[in-house]
């Protein structure tokens, strides 16, 4: 690995916890428990890497069609996992915060959210984001909404949940699509996707991705 020429910011849509709990026949809750554990190991990894900016997906505005006892599993479950490890989380030496919609999810875990953001905020130097209740077009709806006319790239850049360009996008599971994504903030990323379900992406993985990160050409439409 190259370590002048680490991706500053690097999104992973966190895909394939169903499939990799069907594959061990077991529920797909069960996939989502071990793909939200999985999210704290490779954080870390991000961060000795030197990555400055993780940014994960881990609820769509879309993912409120699917079945209401999965949401309320994913809805509860990071806040029995918070309960369960804040003495862990309090050790954590980085900067965690969210995006997305503020306005739906459930007040318990608004409220965890909003007490992680607070015991972490202070925190230099690497940051994870997660998106949660994201969707890529509310995001730029809402941005434009704040905007000032005339409206311009630097106005709704303002007004984004998160004003990075992303310089590498990586997506589990093996689809190849954006499902909504930061869609701004993608449009020059460069685009990784691995067949590897979520809950078995690691720090191997992880360099592997970033290793063909460093072997594209990015032209942003010039010429070089
Ligand atoms: C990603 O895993 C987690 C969320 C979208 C919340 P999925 O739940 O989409 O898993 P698959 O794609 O069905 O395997
Ligand atoms: C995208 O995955 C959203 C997250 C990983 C949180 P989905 O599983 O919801 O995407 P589609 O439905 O396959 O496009
Ligand atoms: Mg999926």
């Amino acid at each position: 690995m190259d370590l002048t020429n680490i991706p500053k910011h690097v999104g992973i849509i966190m895909d394939g916890n169903g499939r990799w709990a069907k594959k061990r026949g077991q529920p797909r809750s069960f996939g989502h428990y071990m793909g939200g554990r999985n999210l704290f190991t490779v954080a870390r990894e991000a961060k000795n890497i030197g990555i400055e900016t993780l940014t994960v997906y881990a609820f769509s505005t879309e993912n409120w069609k699917r079945p209401k006892e999965e949401i309320d599993y994913l809805m509860q479950t990071p806040v029995d996992f918070y309960h369960k490890n804040k003495d862990k989380l309090y050790q954590i030496d980085y900067k965690i915060s969210f995006i997305g919609r503020k306005d739906r999810i459930p007040k318990n875990l608004l409220e965890v959210i909003l007490e992680i953001e607070k015991n972490t905020k202070d925190h230099l130097g690497f940051e994870l984001v997660i998106a949660l209740d994201y969707g890529g077009y509310d995001e730029i709806i809402s941005s434009v909404n704040q905007s000032k006319l005339p409206i311009d790239q630097i106005q709704i850049e303002k007004h984004l949940m998160i004003n990075k360009p992303m310089d590498l996008l990586i997506r589990t599971s093996g689809e190849m699509r954006l499902s909504n994504f930061l869609l701004w903030q993608a449009s020059y990323a460069e685009l990784y996707f691995t067949k590897i379900h979520w809950p078995s992406f690691n720090g191997k993985a992880l360099k592997k991705a970033i290793k063909n990160y460093q072997k594209r050409n990015r032209r942003y439409g010039g010429l070089k």
